[in-house]
């Protein structure tokens, strides 16, 4: 019997990600654009210039995908994508392509929650990422063509470690597209040989829900941490759509916080000013600063970040300024600022995880059985976060389940697999009808 095959497209922020995954938890081609070239001269994401580069790449990122699945769009059973949270013009982007390419082809379109998909995804088989074919990656824009730089790619590498391989980006977006095509040629012809799709009635509820039953990594119920730029998280994860809620931030999230330190310290801001400053972190004494861990007089799961953030910057202020810096060696300069980073970092983690441990005896309250606590969200890639939970998760007995870091950031591998739960329990439109105007949909 042949799987589901669906196509997940992600562009609520500034990466565009495409991928197509099977419902037995294959991932068979993955490819995803960045922005952060786009937007790292500015120090923030720009949603014009974001909507732009995602409207400039969403073609050729799914071609690349289905072309690394070694797949037509006619075998797709299913298109998912996200429809939020993010920037809306960003969006709709994506939106706008799932929709067309739902109606082409005739096959349902399921709408994804951005923060959603950051959780279900800890539950592909973690033998899905080793198997998975290397995500095809590129620029979201050609205006770097006329220097071709180099992209680093992350698939098996861990949090910021040194990227593992490079790829030449290409000189423009048909270049890209041919090179994409190249790049996966040899192995996405025996992909497809051996792949039995159908998309006929492949999308049916109850043979994808067997699927899934075979072989997911992560049974419900499982306790959730998400941190990414946008969110904080905490959440009980009883079934798809039913999340209860634990704790979220007061204030900012802590990858907001990252990439803000990040910014004034003069890091590099890409792919992420949160990686910079955990590489920078590593050189530095965590007790260096004596920052207040955030929200202890409260018994709750809540987070904040807003006033380690501001503590940080007066640090860096105070540390950083002029007559201070002036008799310093470039090496003990880029000292004060490790110790700095370090000392944010220690204190952030202490925070996500005293909250998380709070969290773990909520939880069980309600759910007495649970086993697994899932890190996931693109402050999931830092080691130091995944340390201090896996300690937390051995202390509680828990499992700690980790995604691998290139789906803890944003990326489409994680829609299309929250599509295909979902899919699973029927939760899809049918396919818009094609008479209908597609420039007014
Ligand atoms: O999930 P994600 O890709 O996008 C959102 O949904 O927000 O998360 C991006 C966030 C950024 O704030 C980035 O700085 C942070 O994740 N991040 C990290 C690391 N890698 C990415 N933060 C700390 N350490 C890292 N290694
Ligand atoms: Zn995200």
């Amino acid at each position: 019997r042949p799987a589901a095959v669906v196509l997940g497209i992600e562009s609520s922020c500034d990466d565009t990600g495409v991928a197509v995954v099977t419902s037995d938890g294959r991932v068979l081609g993955e490819a995803i654009a960045t922005q952060a070239d786009v937007h790292a001269q500015w120090g923030g994401v720009v949603p014009n210039l974001a909507r732009d580069a995602h409207a400039a790449a969403i073609d050729r990122t799914v071609d690349s995908a289905l072309a690394a699945a070694g797949l037509a769009p006619q075998q797709l059973s299913a298109v998912a994508v996200t429809i939020g949270p993010g920037l809306g013009l960003c969006l709709r982007v994506g939106a706008a392509k799932a929709r067309q390419i739902a109606r082409q082809y005739g096959i349902p379109l399921v709408s994804v929650h951005h923060m959603e998909a950051h959780a279900l995804v800890a539950r592909l088989p973690s033998a899905a990422a080793a198997a998975a074919p290397p995500a095809v990656r590129m620029a979201a824009t050609a205006t770097t063509a006329a220097a071709p730089a180099a992209e680093t790619h992350g698939s098996s590498s861990p949090g910021s470690s040194p990227p593992q391989q490079l790829l030449v980006v290409p000189q423009s977006p048909e270049a890209a597209h041919h090179s994409a095509h190249e790049a996966v040629a040899a192995s996405s012809s025996d992909r497809a040989q051996t792949l039995e799709v159908a998309a006929a009635d492949s999308a049916d509820p109850a043979t994808v829900l067997a699927d899934i039953g075979a072989s997911v990594s992560v049974p419900f119920p499982f306790l959730c941490l998400l941190v990414s730029g946008g969110h904080n998280l905490l959440v009980l994860v009883r079934g798809v759509g039913k999340y209860v809620q634990l704790g979220t931030t007061v204030d900012d999230a802590l990858g907001e916080a990252y990439d803000k330190i990040a910014r004034l310290l003069n890091l590099e801001l890409r792919p992420h000013g949160g990686a910079a400053l955990e590489a920078l972190a590593r050189e530095g004494d965590p007790r260096a600063v004596k920052f207040a861990v955030p929200m202890r007089k409260y018994a709750t799961c809540d987070f904040s970040f807003a006033g380690l953030k501001t503590n940080t910057r007066l640090a860096i202020e105070q540390q950083l300024a002029p007559e201070r810096t002036a008799c310093l060696t470039p090496e003990e300069l880029r000292k004060v600022k490790a110790d700095i980073a370090a000392s944010f970092q220690a204190v952030a983690v202490t925070h996500l995880t005293e909250k998380t441990r709070r969290g773990v005896g909520w939880a069980r309250e309600v759910v007495p059985e649970l086993r697994h606590l899932v890190v996931a969200g693109g402050v999931a890639c830092n080691q130091v976060v995944r340390g201090s939970l896996q300690q937390l998760a051995e202390n509680e007995g828990l499992e700690l389940v980790l995604p691998p870091p290139r789906w803890c950031t944003d990326n489409g591998v994680m829609v299309a697999w929250a599509g295909i739960e979902r899919l699973a329990l029927g939760w899809a439109e049918p396919p818009p009808p094609t008479t209908t105007n597609p420039t007014q949909r």
